[in-house]
């Protein structure tokens, strides 16, 4: 059984992430633009094009899922997404603003609006989950935040007994859900996530998306690559998302077949 359900999480989580939100929400620029937006974007490797004329819009507070087979280009959309690739033809803005024009400390204070959950949730292995949580606030010098939250935020994903454990001692879904804390604890706007429930069994998978669903709740704006339809298919009715399928380089709304 798991330690919490669906209806304690959101009760908790109203509490304890409050902080989080308000801070999420008073960043919150512009009501009603787009956070992000793909203007007809091309992307491809070594003169292979992947996608061209690929368009995408964010809504602030929005909820995505973006499916497709495996080489589809899932994780290169979200690359693009966050400014780590830039597109080769056509327009990324963030927030706003065109990514093409951001020198990189711009970059860099877009990436901070936005929290980004990787495939291979990597740690740094000598640090403690606790530790490793709060990096991305020790990195950008605001260390002096992280106490109150970084306690709430492990109760909130369930790791308050492992937060002075290394990461190699931890499961797949513990690293998933200290992932999923460490992109929110910089209070993101939107969280990139990519195939969160990737190696975790099914009623972790549900917990993480139930997390994932209590944030948008919040006011964050969620887009999450998975190709697992089950999931989807389970929580469609807890969320109102859009379902996107990337393929042969062009995306699709899906959802009627699901
Ligand atoms: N860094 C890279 N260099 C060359 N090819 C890449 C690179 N990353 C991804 N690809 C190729 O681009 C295609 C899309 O990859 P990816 O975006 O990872 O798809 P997905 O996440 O949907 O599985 C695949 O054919 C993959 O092999
Ligand atoms: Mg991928």
């Amino acid at each position: 059984m798991l330690a919490l359900n669906a209806k304690d999480l959101h009760v908790q989580a109203a509490q304890s992430l409050k902080p989080v939100a308000d801070l999420g929400r008073r960043a919150l620029w512009g009501r009603g633009k787009a956070v992000i937006e793909l203007d007809k974007v091309s992307y491809g490797y070594g003169g292979q094009p992947l996608f061209s004329q690929l368009s995408l819009t964010l809504a602030p507070g929005s909820f995505h899922f973006l499916t497709g087979p495996s080489g589809a280009g899932k994780t290169t959309l979200l690359r693009l997404c966050y400014a780590d690739l830039r597109a080769r033809g056509g327009k990324v803005r963030l927030f706003g603003q065109d990514a093409a024009s951001l020198d990189r400390d711009a970059v860099a204070m877009s990436r901070r609006r936005i929290g980004v959950v990787h495939q291979d949730c990597q740690f740094l292995d000598h640090l403690t989950i606790a530790e490793n949580i709060a990096l991305p606030l020790t990195v950008s010098g605001r260390s002096n935040e992280t106490d109150g939250n970084l306690q709430e935020l492990l109760s909130w994903v369930g790791l308050a007994d492992q937060a002075n454990q290394l990461p190699p001692e931890l499961s797949g879904g513990e690293r998933q859900r200290a992932a999923l804390a460490r992109a929110v604890i910089i209070s993101p706007e939107v969280i990139i996530a990519d195939e969160p429930t990737g190696n975790v069994d099914w009623e972790m998978s549900q917990r993480l998306l139930s997390l994932l669903i209590e944030l948008n709740k919040m006011g964050k704006t969620i887009l999450i690559a998975t190709h697992d339809l089950a999931m989807i298919r389970s929580m469609k009715s807890d969320v109102s998302a859009r379902i996107l399928r990337l393929k042969d380089g062009q995306i699709q709304q899906a959802g009627a077949e699901l």
